[in-house]
């Protein structure tokens, strides 16, 4: 009778039972202590049961990663004013806690990410995506009341933007910070700016003083490109 052969054909199957399984070698499990004879190495073992005495394992007392102050989550219940806690408004609820706070405090995004129930990087993603947003750190400074922002796109700095932004920082109007900005969406108004959240279209110095409600800046002298006009 022909040996069996196996699927493809080709080899006879491996044999089975005792007789055929004598001549294979079996696994054997090899212990950590004659790992380390034969490399030299002493191994670890493994690791003993959690909560067994002299566990290399300390027990967890706190969560891992950044956690939120009371005065953390005291500041975003103020700032949201009873808004419902909804997760499609956490970009209306960052402009809240940023306009109240003048940014974003890392730990009070941790405060917001656990009153929407959403993961922190989830809540800190959305707040560094958005240019509008500032994240600052927990002890840093914060900035000035009004924030002037000034597109540098380019339609905007062909408009002027680029001598406004430099005129502007030269000599910010006071309580404010002059920061540049990305497109904003009015390039047919350009150069644009921000005063806070108050666009100010076609802006210049005088119009920038204007929404901020301070005096106008003195003139330039004869000479300099006016900014906020195109130069002919
Ligand atoms: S480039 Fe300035 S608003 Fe678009």
């Amino acid at each position: 009778m022909a040996p069996a052969r196996s699927h493809d054909g080709q080899n006879p199957p491996p044999p089975t039972g005792e007789g055929g399984g004598a001549r294979r070698r079996r696994a054997r499990v090899v212990s950590g202590a004659e790992v380390g004879a034969v490399s030299g190495h002493p191994h670890p073992g493994p690791p003993p049961p959690a909560g067994e005495e002299g566990s290399r394992r300390l027990p967890r007392t706190r969560p891992a990663g950044r956690t939120a102050t009371p005065a953390d989550h005291a500041a975003v219940v103020a700032a949201l004013a009873g808004r419902p806690p909804r997760r499609d408004l956490l970009i209306e609820m960052l402009h809240a806690l940023q306009d109240a706070e003048r940014g974003l405090r890392e730990g009070q995004l941790v405060a917001l990410a656990e009153h929407l129930r959403l993961a922190p990087a989830e809540v800190f993603e959305v707040a560094s995506f958005y240019a509008h947003f500032e994240v600052l750190a927990d002890g840093a400074p914060a900035p000035p009341p009004v924030t002037i922002r000034v597109c540098e796109g380019l339609p905007c700095a062909m408009a002027g933007g680029a001598a406004l932004l430099d005129r502007l920082r030269a000599a910010p109007p006071p309580g404010t910070r002059v920061l540049p900005a990305p497109c904003m969406g009015a390039c047919h108004e350009a150069p644009a700016c921000a005063v806070g959240h108050r666009p100010v279209p076609h802006a210049t110095p005088e119009s920038v003083a204007r929404a901020i409600g301070v005096p106008a800046p003195p003139a330039p002298p004869p000479g300099t490109p006016h900014p906020g006009r195109r130069r002919g």
